[in-house]
């Protein structure tokens, strides 16, 4: 089971009202979510997106008892005016992303998210979508290849990483994560490879977020959020890293000098140390949240909680 993190943050910051409409628009195994509808109350309603079926399988279960109040949809959360339009929702009292991979989906091997488990290059988050990791690594030019991994991994060896990997698979083919992780492990020098966490790590997540256009999709979605609220309506999210994290900063101030709200927090929320001891992967969240002004771009009534 996913353990959803900085629960009581998130409803805070959201300012979770009885009677609210809110948007999850990653709503996973429905954690959040779940805790969302308990403080909205009887007359609360939740739109669930998620890309994954499987995580949204999940959910339903989980989300049953609060039955036709709670829709959920297997949708990218790129869509959400068009979804928010559908169905007939709005206009929103809240908007919440928590992104990135699920544990479910990194401790299963056959998903391609992990250098530690053996599985097919894959990576899809939406299995719909045709392209996969293993088309990437095989496909693109060493140029591209280097550029991935260096703006979405932030990979100082990319260009070693992205010869290697051009290298083997002239050979033959890349198939699984094991010959990524051996492609990379050639490619960085041997006194570099004993620090900063495992070699692979990077390079996985550039793929990731290169085969799901994750950094695209986020910056879409969040002046989509932005305009699906009332005023006073907010939009909070959760990145686990600077790259998400920076575009998150960045946009909910490009909003805030277009006059569209407020910033609820300077700096990012993160998690206590209790939090952290108790579920690591909590460790790295970060938690930002906006506030949709009235048309004059002034906070809406009710506001003023601002946190940070
Ligand atoms: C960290 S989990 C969310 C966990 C959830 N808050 C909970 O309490 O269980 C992130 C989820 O977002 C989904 N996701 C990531 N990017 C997405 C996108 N662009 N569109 C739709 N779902 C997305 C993933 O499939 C994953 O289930």
């Amino acid at each position: 089971m996913h353990r959803p993190v900085m629960v009581a943050q998130v409803v805070e910051l959201l300012g979770v009202k009885p009677g609210g409409t809110y948007v999850d628009c990653t709503v996973g195994e429905g954690g959040h979510a779940a805790a969302i509808m308990d403080r909205a109350g009887p007359g609360g309603r939740l739109l669930g997106l998620d890309w994954d079926g499987e995580a949204l399988a999940v959910a339903r279960e989980r989300l049953a008892p609060w039955g036709s109040a709670v829709r959920l949809r297997q949708e990218p959360f790129s869509r959400l005016a068009e979804i928010l339009a559908e169905e007939g929702m709005g206009p929103l009292d809240g908007v919440l992303f928590d992104l990135g991979v699920s544990s479910r989906h990194l401790d299963d091997p056959t998903r391609g998210f992990s250098y530690q488990h053996e599985g097919p290059l894959d990576m899809r988050m939406d299995r719909r979508q045709t392209l996969t990791a293993a088309d990437l690594v095989n496909g693109l030019g060493e140029d591209d290849l280097a550029f991935i991994i260096a703006r979405y991994g932030e990979e100082r060896w990319a260009r070693r990483i992205a010869r290697s990997i051009v290298e083997r698979r002239a050979r033959s083919p890349l198939r699984t994560t094991t010959d990524l992780v051996a492609a990379i492990r050639d490619a960085i020098p041997a006194p570099a490879r004993r620090k900063g966490g495992h070699p692979a790590r990077r390079t996985f997540q550039a793929l990731r977020i290169a085969v799901n256009r994750e950094l695209e999709q986020l910056e879409q979605a969040l002046d989509q959020a932005a305009d699906g609220c009332r005023p006073g309506g907010r939009v909070c999210v959760i990145s686990f890293h600077s790259l998400e994290d920076r575009i998150v900063k960045r946009r909910f101030l490009v909003l805030a000098r277009a006059g569209r709200g407020t910033v609820l927090t300077r700096r990012p929320l993160v998690p206590g140390p209790e939090e952290v001891r108790e579920n690591p992967r909590s460790r790295s969240a970060r938690l930002r949240g906006f506030e949709v002004g009235d048309e004059g771009g002034q906070p809406g009534p009710g506001s003023g909680a601002t946190t940070a």
